[in-house]
This record gives structure tokens, C-alpha cells and sequence, in this order.
């Protein structure tokens, strides 16, 4: 593991990065939200340590719908159940402050928009919504789960068709082309690329905080465990982000930063 010199570490380096920064773009995955009790993929508790992510596949659903909803049923209960936490709400008051222009999320849970975040790009979609796959009509999360008891799979209220599946980017299917390339832009503009809470193993996403560091953007990464990308970073926060996120806004204010 490559251990950061001394100053990378520094909550204090990373405070006047973001203190200076007026088109900061903040890149999350999952780990923003484990502390919102929403399982992680990867690493320490991982889903992926032991469920198969083939779960996740488009092929995997249309192939046995029920079965892809008896694994989803329990997730989409935590997602509906999970309400934002410190760290989407730093990120928020960063916005309000004009040190980041927007949020880039893997993550589905849809807690960025429920803490207040104004610019959120998702680049996985939204699990709170449903999609029929057979008609196109949307419904909330909420309502297909309220039928999982005695409908399984779920059916379409409109057509009667079996395929509902959560608005989400599922393995095998194509990323949102509006928000990805939405994404990419703001990457190749910004300021400041805080990443927090991802393990940086999935592409395309994970190539948005490299077009920042590319364009000459400093990188901060805060994340519970060591990532692929941290000897590119100017800074490695290690640890929670519902501890590190809150802290290092504090110390953005105090060191003056923003509106
Ligand atoms: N604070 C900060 N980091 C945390 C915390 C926490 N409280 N808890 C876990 N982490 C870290 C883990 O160490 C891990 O490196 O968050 C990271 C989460 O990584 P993943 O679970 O791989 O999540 P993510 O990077 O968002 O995955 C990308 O993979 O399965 C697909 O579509 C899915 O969007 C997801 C994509
Ligand atoms: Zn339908």
C-alpha cells in the first residue's frame, strides 16, 4: 500500500484546496452512504463479498425477474429507509458556499437530492424510481415494494408486463449519455475533484476524477480504505466520510473559502 508523505494527509492541505475553489466538482460512491446504514459493493462489508454482482446484470433480471427481485426486495427497503447524513450534508453547505459546482454519484440511493444538493449527476440512475421495461411507465419504488408481498415479480399497472426494474444502471446496460458526458465536461473544468467513498474500481465512472487530474485539477481522495488512484492524489483522507466531510468544511470556512 502506498503510504502518502506527510502534508498529503493533511486535513489542513485539503481545507484550503477546497477554501480556494469555485468549480470544485465532489465524485461519490457507495461509502457516502454506508453510514446512512446502505450496504457498500466493495471493501470492508462489501454486498459483493457475498452476493454475485451478476445479480446486477441486465441479463441476470431479464433472464428471471422474480429471482432479480427477491435479492432487490430487502435492498430497496434499507434505500427507501436511508435518510441523508453528515456527509451529504457538508457537501450541500459546500455548494451553498461556491466552492463545488456539482455532485458526480455512482451511487443510486438518491440522497444527494433529499440532503439539497442543487447540481447532482447520476450517473448510475435512480432506484427510487421503476421503470416498465415492456410499456416505459415510471412509478415510484415505493409502490413496487408495497406489492412484492403477494406480486412477485411485480407487474405493470399499465401493461400488465413483468419487467419492472429500478431506474438504475444495472451491469451490461449503457450509461445515462447526457449525464455522462455532462460529468466528463464539469471533470475537465473544475477546480478541485473531491472524491469520497469509492473504491474507483468501475468504468466508466471511475475515469471522471482522471479527466480532473488530467486537466491539471488537484484530487482530494476520502475514503475508509486505500483506492487505485491515491498516489495521484494531492491529498488522502483516510477514514468516515460522516466524520472527515463535516470536519474538513469547518476547516474550509475557517480558512476562508467561498461566499
Ligand atoms: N466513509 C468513507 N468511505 C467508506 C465508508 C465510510 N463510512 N464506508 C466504506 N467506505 C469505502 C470503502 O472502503 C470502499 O472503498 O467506500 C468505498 C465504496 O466502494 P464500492 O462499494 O465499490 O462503491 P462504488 O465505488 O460506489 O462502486 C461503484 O460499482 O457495483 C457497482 O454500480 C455499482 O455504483 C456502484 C459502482
Ligand atoms: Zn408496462
Amino acid at each position: 500500500m502506498v503510504q502518502p508523505e506527510p502534508g498529503r494527509t493533511s486535513l489542513a492541505r485539503a481545507a484550503a484546496l477546497v477554501a480556494g475553489a469555485r468549480r470544485g466538482v465532489a465524485f461519490t460512491g457507495a461509502g457516502i452512504s454506508q453510514e446512512s446504514g446502505i450496504q457498500t459493493y466493495r471493501g470492508q462489508g462489501g454486498l459483493w463479498n457475498t452476493t454475485s454482482p451478476r445479480t446486477s446484470s441486465i441479463d441476470f433480471f431479464l433472464a428471471d425477474p422474480a429471482a432479480y427481485w427477491e435479492v432487490a426486495r430487502e435492498r430497496g427497503t434499507t434505500l427507501l429507509a436511508a435518510r441523508p447524513n453528515a456527509a451529504h450534508q457538508a457537501l450541500v453547505e459546500l455548494e451553498r458556499r461556491g466552492n463545488l459546482a456539482a455532485v458526480v454519484t455512482q451511487n443510486v440511493d438518491g440522497l444527494h437530492l433529499i440532503a439539497g444538493s442543487a447540481a447532482v449527476i447520476e450517473l448510475h440512475g435512480n432506484g427510487r424510481e421503476v421503470v416498465c421495461l415492456d410499456c416505459g411507465n415510471r412509478e415510484p419504488r415505493s409502490q413496487v415494494q408495497g406489492r412484492l408481498p403477494e406480486e412477485l415479480p411485480p407487474r405493470c399497472p399499465r401493461c400488465g408486463g413483468i419487467h419492472l426494474k429500478p431506474a438504475a444502471v444495472f451491469f451490461g446496460e449503457a450509461m445515462p449519455v447526457e449525464a455522462t458526458s455532462r460529468a466528463f465536461d464539469l471533470a475537465g473544468e473544475c477546480d478541485l475533484m473531491l472524491v469520497v467513498g469509492s473504491s474507483l474500481a468501475v468504468y466508466p465512472a471511475a475515469q471522471v476524477p482522471l479527466v480532473a487530474h488530467d486537466a491539471g485539477a488537484p484530487l482530494i481522495i476520502l475514503n475508509a480504505e486505500p483506492t487505485p488512484f491515491d498516489d495521484l492524489a494531492t491529498v488522502v483522507l483516510r477514514g468516515r466520510a460522516g466524520e472527515l466531510l463535516p470536519e474538513l468544511t469547518r476547516a474550509a470556512a475557517a480558512a476562508g473559502g467561498g461566499s
